[in-house]
């Protein structure tokens, strides 16, 4: 199989915008493509951001930020995906519309490419029915702040060949990151084992065992996680986690994975955490 050079990302929110940068950083030519400009400004400011964190520490030079920066080239519309080895979708958990993007963008990016998505939770299998090529399609599965964390879930669809997965694993080592190859079930295994974690703290605290403080100190301290499941809850986004959890509960067909009554009353009413300014905790906007 071909080397992986040109990489386009769809999506330029704080996944796509993640994704894009380590790719830059690691030297790859990157399109980060949206619908509007705007957005992908927005998301090229996010990566300046993040890359600014790691000039004042000493990591990378600015030279080295400048570089980065200039390796991504925006983009608006799929055509753009056209000529690019690898195509990773990172556009909202919506099965029709990644459905779509997916069918034009394998009609734009060619034969040759492997086109990939970062989904937190559709299955890979269901996606690659949809489009002709689903021994080349495969999940990478990034986790959020994407810069920082070593993980990338790389989940092989039951179409997804071995030269398919091969390339992918070794693109991660490319990255700096560490590729871990799963199969396509609900959740995979990354949010299989997270959210029904994040949804018990959700009893927790709504059966009133202890407050959401306590409840985030208890796994901090006691099981030595970076931050408490709360916490964490907030950083992912509510929507996301209820999103998740009707996913497992639906599809694996078992009442241990229902969403906690909580959860589902915090996102109808907007409290999304971090990025709407409000979730278990207050965010300063
Ligand atoms: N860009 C670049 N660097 C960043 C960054 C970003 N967006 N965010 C944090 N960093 C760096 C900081 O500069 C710092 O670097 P240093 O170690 O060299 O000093 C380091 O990361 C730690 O950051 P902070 O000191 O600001 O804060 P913390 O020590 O509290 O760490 C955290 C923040 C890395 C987010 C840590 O709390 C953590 O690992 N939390 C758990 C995150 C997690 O579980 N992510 C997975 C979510 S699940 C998911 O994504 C799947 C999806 O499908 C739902």
């Amino acid at each position: 199989m071909a080397s992986i050079e040109r990489v386009s990302v769809i999506g330029a929110g704080t996944m796509g915008a993640g994704i894009a940068q380590v790719f830059a950083h690691a030297g790859f030519a990157v399109k980060l493509i949206d619908v509007k400009h705007e957005l992908v400004t927005k998301g090229i400011a996010g990566i300046s951001a993040s890359l600014d964190r790691l000039v004042k520490k000493e990591v990378i030079t600015a030279d080295q930020k400048k570089e980065t920066v200039g390796r991504i080239r925006p983009d608006v519309g799929l055509d753009g995906t056209s000529g690019s080895d690898l195509v990773i979708e990172a556009i909202n958990e919506n099965e029709a519309l990644k459905t779509s993007v997916l069918k034009q963008t394998a009609a734009s990016a060619g034969e040759q490419a492997i086109l990939a998505s970062n989904t937190s939770s559709i299955s890979i299998t269901t996606l690659g029915a949809a489009i002709p090529r689903p021994e080349r399609f495969i999940g990478m599965h990034f986790m959020n702040p994407v810069p920082v964390m070593k993980l990338v879930e790389v989940i092989r669809g039951l179409e997804t060949d071995d030269a398919t997965t091969r390339t992918t694993m070794e693109l991660c080592g490319k990255l700096g990151k560490t590729a871990v190859e799963v199969n396509d079930y609900p959740g995979f295994v990354s949010n299989r084992i997270l959210m029904p974690m994040i949804n018990e703290a959700v009893y927790c605290l709504m059966e009133g065992v202890a407050t959401k403080e306590a409840i985030d100190e208890v796994m901090k301290l006691g099981m030595a996680h970076p931050m408490g499941p709360l916490t964490l809850a907030d950083l992912i986004g509510l929507d996301v986690c209820l999103n998740i959890m009707e996913v497992l509960h639906r599809d694996l067909g078992d009442s241990k994975y229902r969403p906690c009554p909580l959860l589902k009353k915090m996102v109808a009413s907007g409290r999304l955490g971090r990025k709407s300014g409000r979730g278990f905790y207050d965010y300063a906007k």
